[in-house]
């Protein structure tokens, strides 16, 4: 029999990032170029087959929007990992991006594992300055990944690494 571990990880950031496009394309691999914000949550699962185990990720989408601030909490406790998205044209959602990342560090897990992720990677004209997000995640022990949610590059890359970024305990 094959060992397998569970982890929950959230997804985070400011809205329209594209936190549930991210999942989509990790989940069913489709995008939507028209899509609504989420309301409240949702979440899948999705397990990933190391050699010897695998791993079922239990992950959940939050929304954005700052009206559901305070529903985020309940997502993020209990979570082993957390995607924390911005969106490489809006400096804004880095900086929230930052926020979500402090948040998680006073009131998640202690040992919770954060990967900052840019997504929309495809478009041009990148706002947020790529070594600055680099500098921010080593400073902060972030992993640091790059996706396009839309093309589906690194999204799938983005899961596994953070997923193998948990410790077993
Ligand atoms: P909330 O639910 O409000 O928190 O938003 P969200 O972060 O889940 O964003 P969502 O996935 O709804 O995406 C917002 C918009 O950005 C949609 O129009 C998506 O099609 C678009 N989008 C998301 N990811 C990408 C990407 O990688 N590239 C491009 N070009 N557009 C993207």
């Amino acid at each position: 029999v094959i060992p397998t571990i569970s982890f929950k990880i959230v997804v985070l950031g400011e809205s329209a990032v594209g936190k549930t496009s991210v999942l989509n394309r990790y989940a069913t691999n489709k995008f939507y170029q028209k899509i609504e914000p989420t309301i409240g949550s949702t979440n899948f699962q999705k397990t990933i087959n190391q050699l010897d185990y695998k791993i079922k990720l239990l992950i959940w989408d939050t929304a954005g929007q700052e009206r559901f601030h305070s529903l985020a909490q309940m997502y993020y406790r209990g979570a082993k990992g957390a995607l924390v998205i911005y969106d490489v044209q809006n400096v804004d959602s880095f900086e929230r991006a930052k926020e979500w990342v402090e948040e998680l560090r006073k009131q998640g897990d202690p040992n919770v594992q954060i990967a900052l992720v840019a997504n929309k990677i495809d478009l041009p004209d990148h706002m947020v300055d790529k070594n600055e997000a680099i500098k921010y995640a080593k400073e902060n022990q972030l992993l640091f990944k790059e996706t396009s949610a839309k093309t589906g590059e690194g999204v799938t890359e983005a899961f596994i690494s953070l997923a193998k970024s948990i410790p077993l305990e």
